[in-house]
């Protein structure tokens, strides 16, 4: 192992069941800082806070980015698996730029996550469903109330051994089309992981739960016609026989389950767009019959169907209640496979942890 660690005196007793998604938080975490003009050496170290001043710029000014991955442990031979974690750290980097954080090196912080997670190998839950889902993120963490690019930063990996990430798993979601606030446009950051996007989501997301659906489909910003992406996931919908997302425009999250599925959906020569699709589209096959399946991806909801879209005149049932529809099932069974080994990974997106 390559990074400095410094020991805990005790550890934390081991669930025996994991069930919810990111509440429990394993032993270690890693943790690095920036300070005079470069990134020192990072460090394992206890899980514990961190000193922040009541003037520390991210509380004030949101300068922070994150990422979300997840590794495996099979329950038989103890193989540990990360999946596609330097693509992770790529969209980390590009994050960064955006918000003029001065970018991680993909190899480093790649080599530092292995290093904490054969540590903490023995806390990755192996039963049906079960990950543990990796937390890298950064901050500014400047003593200043000036709006400017901060010089003092914290790039923090965090572990949390957990479930499905809607507490009823695979099981098929509500959507409702957001005709009110809107997620991102052209030029902002919704493109990237920046943690105000999250922010700025979660009124929406309220007010759908509170009308009886469990996340908000997203509109462009600017003609509020085309369809986006969930906020928590990027969203697929097959029409016609051929599976269709929005084509990444500059306010869409490049999701990492997304391009996944769309090189799955062409290794098994199923029809996949990306294209424009206004929510007329949507709306009209959703009527005719034309729309048969609407799934989201992404990597803490892994593939998630939708069954019920909801809009200004009412809810549509997308395939059959309470039904997965084909394709999600196929590329949930096929992602989930080679995520934990079950399945070959033709792709190369595995990486074992010795
Ligand atoms: C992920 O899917 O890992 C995300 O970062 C989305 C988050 C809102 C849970």
């Amino acid at each position: 192992m390559n990074t400095e660690m410094i020991k805990c005196k005790t550890l934390k007793a081991k669930p025996t069941e994991v069930k919810s998604f990111g509440k429990l938080f394993t032993d270690y975490m890693y943790v690095r800082e920036y300070d005079g003009g470069k990134w020192g050496k990072g460090k394992i170290c206890p899980y514990d806070g961190f000193v922040l001043l009541p003037c520390s710029s991210v509380l004030h000014y949101g300068q922070a980015v994150f990422e979300g991955l997840k590794a495996y442990r099979d329950k038989e031979s103890g193989t540990v698996r990360l999946f596609r974690a330097r693509d992770n750290f790529k969209r980390m980097r590009s994050s960064c730029e955006r918000l003029c954080i001065p970018p991680i090196d993909e190899e480093e912080a790649f080599s530092a996550l292995v290093d904490l997670i054969s540590v903490e190998r023995d806390w990755i839950p192996t039963d049906a469903g079960t990950s543990l889902y990796i937390r890298p993120y950064v901050f500014a963490n400047d003593e200043s109330l000036g709006v400017h690019a901060a010089k003092n930063y914290k790039f923090a990996v965090i572990l949390s051994p957990s479930g499905a990430y809607y507490a009823h798993g695979f099981a098929p979601v509500a959507l409702k089309v957001e005709r009110e606030y809107v997620r991102a446009s052209k030029g902002g950051t919704g493109a990237y992981k920046v943690v105000g996007n999250y922010a700025a989501s979660i009124l929406a997301g309220e007010e759908a739960k509170s009308a009886g659906y469990d996340q908000v489909l997203w509109l462009d910003g600017t003609e509020r016609k085309y369809v986006e992406e969930v906020g928590s996931m990027n969203i697929f919908f097959v029409i016609d026989g051929t599976v269709v997302t929005p084509e990444l425009n500059g306010s869409i999250l490049p999701g990492i389950t997304r391009d996944s599925c769309i090189k799955l959906l062409k290794s098994m020569d199923i029809p996949v767009q990306e294209r424009r699709i206004s929510i007329d589209e949507v709306m009209d096959g959703a009527k005719s019959g034309a729309l048969t399946e609407i799934f989201g991806t992404g990597t803490a909801a892994v593939i998630s169907p939708v069954d019920r879209l909801g809009d200004v005149n009412g809810d549509y049932i997308i395939g059959k209640k309470g039904e997965a529809g084909k394709v999600s099932k196929l590329l949930f069974d096929t992602l989930t496979g080679i995520q934990t080994g079950r399945l070959e990974d033709p792709f190369g997106w595995v990486t074992i942890v010795k």
